[in-house]
Formats: structure tokens, sequence, C-alpha cells
């Protein structure tokens, strides 16, 4: 049996948020810290403030911790709203040079999707199930029977030839002030598109944005069941936990 509660870290581009999870209950043991994202948002610059987080709690063990990024062996292949410097980067061997600690990191999305399988709207479900977050950009994370497709990125899919998150994410909807129903036509279009491509059995809205479920789904047409996300703004740090738990 693995360590009870484990350290979630959720790096994003205003905040870097952490608690304690308690990985019995799926939720934070803690109330989370949160500091303000540093600018730049270097690696070195987000690594000392991940530190700071974590030194906070009195909870030691591997971090879990999340990036917007495509992760792969800890290395960071993109970095779409992040700063250009991690594209490319070790950001798992910075992450636990700054903290001392080992890391298990991975990409937000996957990490608010595991943390929905275990815990929140995708509990016990087979099949394919879509986790699509919707926030700065649109993130995307799939399972199949329970097991997670790492890095499917399919936020970026192309629709009227632009790339998708900067058409139909929830930055855009604050950006342009569109009105919900206008903008829940584009995000119905783009569930529309990513169901065309992968047919998922459930799609798992997540993001702030998850909470105003009742302002616009009642606008998004599509085949696939449809959800909001359960555990909000935590997903991310407790999906991080979960993660570093099936290494520690
Ligand atoms: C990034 C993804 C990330 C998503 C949500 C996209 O721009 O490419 O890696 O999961 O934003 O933060």
């Amino acid at each position: 049996m693995g360590p009870k509660s484990l350290m979630g870290v959720d790096i994003g581009g205003t905040g870097i948020k952490g608690a304690p999870v308690d990985l019995g209950a799926g939720e934070l043991a803690e109330a989370r810290r949160r500091i303000p994202t540093p600018h730049p948002a270097t690696p070195d610059a987000v690594a000392a403030t991940v530190a700071e987080v974590v030194g906070h709690f009195d909870v030691g063990g591997r971090i879990g911790c999340t990036f917007p990024a495509v992760i792969q062996h800890g290395v960071a292949l993109t970095a779409a709203n992040v700063d250009k410097s991690w594209k490319g980067s070790d950001a798992r061997t910075v992450l636990e040079q700054a903290t001392g600690r080992p890391v298990t990191l991975l990409n937000d999305a996957d990490a608010a999707g595991m943390a929905e399988m275990e815990f929140g709207a995708g509990r016990g479900r087979t099949g394919l199930v879509a986790m699509v977050t919707l926030g700065t950009g649109i993130g995307t994370a799939l399972f199949v029977d329970g097991v997670l497709v790492p890095n499917t990125e399919l936020g970026h899919i192309e629709i009227k030839g632009r790339d998708a998150e900067t058409w139909a994410s929830e930055k855009v909807r604050e950006d342009k002030g569109l009105k919900w129903k206008k903008w829940a036509k584009r995000v119905s279009r783009y569930l529309q598109t990513l169901e065309a491509l992968v047919n998922p059995e459930l799609i798992i809205i997540g993001g702030g944005v998850s909470k105003k479920s009742d302002k616009y789904f009642e606008y998004i047409d599509v085949r696939a069941e449809l959800v909001a996300a359960q555990l909000r703004n935590e997903a991310g740090i407790v999906g991080a936990a979960v993660a570093a738990s099936k290494e520690a």
C-alpha cells in the first residue's frame, strides 16, 4: 500500500497551487497554498515557486506536479501557453533539484482527468472517456477502460483553419466578451469535431468554467454523454498526487 497523503502541485499560467492530498478520499488534506506564477515564468523561477509552495506543508515524499505541456519522461516537449524556454527542457530534473524531492511530472489535463476518473465524474466508467479542460487553452485527456492515453493535445485540432483553443477556450470567451450561447456554440462545434475523430462515450468538461455548466450545456449538441467535472479547481492538484502515488 502506498502513502496515505502526498503533495500535489498544479502549475498554471497565473498561479502555482499545491496541497497535501488525501489519497483515500481524493480531497485536499489541508487548505491549498497558491502563489502567483512568476514572470517571466522560466523553469528556474517556476521551480523556486514550486519549492516555496511545497515547503509550506509538513508532508514529505514524492511530489506530483502538473504542467500545461506535453511531458515525456520529465521533458516538456511543447510550450503553447507558457514561457518558450520550457520547450525541450528537462523540467522534472529542474523541479527535483529545486525541491530536493522526487517529482512525478505530467500534463495538466491528464492530471485533472486522472482525478476525475478516480474520484469524480468518470469514476467506474469504462470504454473511451474524454476529459476536456476549458481554460487559458484547451486540454484533453483520453482514457480507455480507465487507462490514460497521455499527451493527446486534442485542444489543438483545427477548426475553420485555426487552432481550436484560440477560438473556443474559456480565455477567448472572456477576452472577447462572448455571450454564453455564442461561446457554447463554438464549444459544441469543437466537441463535435473531437467526437468525429475519437468517439468518446463520455465527455467530462473541466476547468474553472465547469462549475457554470448550467449557463451553456444546453447549447452543446453532442452524441456522447456530457457531464461537468466534479473536482472543480482541485482536479489538477488531486490528479498530480494520484499520479505520484503510482510511482511512490
Ligand atoms: C497545451 C496543453 C494543455 C492545455 C491546457 C494547451 O495549450 O498545449 O498541453 O494541457 O493547454 O492547459
